[in-house]
């Protein structure tokens, strides 16, 4: 079932816009001058809410400097965050970060038309990102929007250079134990301007060393733009990253951050159920105050090994009677289908913490409307990077170009082989930022993030782990 009945067209009038909840995204469908469009509710340059305060304008444009101007009015959707500009008919952002510098050139004033001067080329660009948008049909008095006519959010139009610039080398200003194992770490920049904004849910992919690249959830507060704040449990099996922040990081060390990235944003609901394991606290607690400074009803069930090893405890007893703790040495394996309840419509429900706790939940939830459950995993689950690893070929519809994908290699890194770049992150399968939209084939997923229903949909993929059950696979690139 691909479309969507949304809302009537006496509902959303000339300049106005609903935000709507389909397949657990949320979308806005505007009405410019009385067209319809349904676009992705979140910005794809850092994940905050886009649509439902947006301002819709127009755009003037010239075919040469001294052409008539052409003003063609509710072309653009500019996010109130950081004022990315979309052209709504296409998605298209008008901002190109490849060229986002501003250069000077000299200016002189003559006299009459000079032959040699040339005309600039481009004017206005698009940009590499491409906001996700809908199909919308008015079909008697309701307006139907069509996912499976979805364009891709988060992949590139043209290849992009895979050394993006880092976003901030921030500074560690603070260092302090939160918990046994949990180090909490505040970020600044190094001139003490405001540290980039986020929303609750967004990570960092932190540059500890050359060879120590980790991720961490922002778990501090969005509207306090002086401080980015993250909460490292030391992994006792781990790969060095957490023994570096826990051992060798101190405070005044700089680390190069890249980021925020958000692909475990609140989504609308009437109703919350948020539950965390252990370090998996750390993306929740953004979110429960999000909630409680809405008044959205929720509640928070934080389970650990003892006490003693959880952390920001205090901050979360202080929201009373909505947080539950769930020490295991106290009382035992958190009692999901209590903290769940029965299966009903209107709620999210946010887990994050170790595997065999989010696989407990999925396994809660399946039962539940498709779409109700988020989570972040640290981790791939179990398993989940196995099987056959034969060559197939990959199609790059957009660009034209047929890409061999070798035994051994990841199709991102084939595709990056041939110029064409996705962005990564955990590389991985459990961050989703490489999730790509696919036109034909059949994806052999082996991720951790995208839901059971997007995995049997077989419209999207993580190119980053998945592979193909076929020997071709077309993807919108
Ligand atoms: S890069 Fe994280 S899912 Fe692909």
């Amino acid at each position: 079932m691909t479309r969507y009945a949304v809302a009537g067209t006496s509902e959303i009038g000339p300049g106005q816009r609903k935000i709507v909840e389909i397949e657990g995204r949320p979308v806005g469908v505007l009405n410019v001058d009385g067209e319809y469009f349904a676009l992705l509710d979140r910005c794809p340059h850092a994940g905050a809410p886009l649509c439902g305060h947006g301002t819709i304008f127009g755009v003037s444009t010239a075919a040469q400097p001294d052409g008539p101007i052409e003003y063609e009015g509710g072309r653009s959707l500019r996010c109130p965050w950081h004022a990315w500009e979309f052209d709504v008919r296409t998605g298209v952002s008008f901002y190109d970060p490849r060229n986002a510098r501003v250069r000077r050139y000299p200016v002189e004033v003559v006299a009459g038309a000079p032959d040699d001067v040339v005309e600039p080329d481009g004017g206005r660009q698009e940009g590499p990102l491409v906001l996700e948008g809908y199909e919308v049909a008015v079909e008697g008095d309701m307006l139907v929007v069509d996912t499976a006519r979805r364009r891709p959010g988060r992949t590139a139009v043209p290849p992009r250079p895979a050394d993006e610039p880092v976003d901030v080398v921030a500074v560690v200003a603070a260092k302090r134990a939160a918990a046994a194992g949990v180090a909490v770490v505040e970020l600044r920049s190094r001139d003490g301007t405001p540290m980039p904004a986020w929303t609750p849910g967004a990570h960092l992919e932190v540059t500890l060393t050359d060879d120590l690249v980790r991720h961490y959830s922002l778990c501090g507060a969005p509207d306090d733009r002086s401080t980015w704040r993250i909460g490292v449990l030391r992994e006792q099996r781990g790969r060095g990253g957490s023994a570096y922040v826990h051992d060798t990081l101190q405070v005044g060390d700089e680390i190069r951050c890249h980021g925020p990235r958000n692909n475990f944003a609140l989504e609308k609901a009437r109703e919350y159920v948020f539950l965390a394991g252990g370090i998996g606290i750390t993306p929740i607690l953004p979110m429960i105050a999000e909630c409680e400074a809405s008044g959205q009803p929720w509640r928070l069930v934080y389970g650990g090994r003892s006490r003693s090893s959880m952390a920001f405890l205090e901050e979360v007893e202080a929201y009373g009677d909505r947080v539950t703790i769930w020490p295991h040495d106290e009382r035992g394996h958190l009692d999901l289908p209590a903290a769940l309840g029965e299966p009903r419509d209107g709620v999210a429900v946010y887990c994050c913490g170790p595997g065999p706790l989010i696989d407990a939940v999925e396994g809660q939830c399946a039962p539940w409307p498709a779409g109700t459950l988020h989570v972040e995993r640290f981790r791939p689950a179990d398993g989940a990077l196995d099987g056959p690893d034969t060559a197939f070929e990959v199609v790059c519809d957009r660009s034209d170009l047929v890409v061999g994908v070798p035994e051994g290699r990841s199709v991102v890194d084939a595709l990056a082989d041939a110029g064409v770049h996705v962005p990564t992150s955990c590389r991985e399968g459990t961050c989703g930022t490489c999730e790509t939209v696919v036109l034909d084939g059949v994806p052999d997923h082996r991720d951790s993030f995208l839901s059971p229903s997007e995995r049997a949909s077989n419209e999207v993929m993580t190119p980053c782990c998945s592979r193909s059950h076929g020997p071709r696979l077309v993807l919108d690139l």
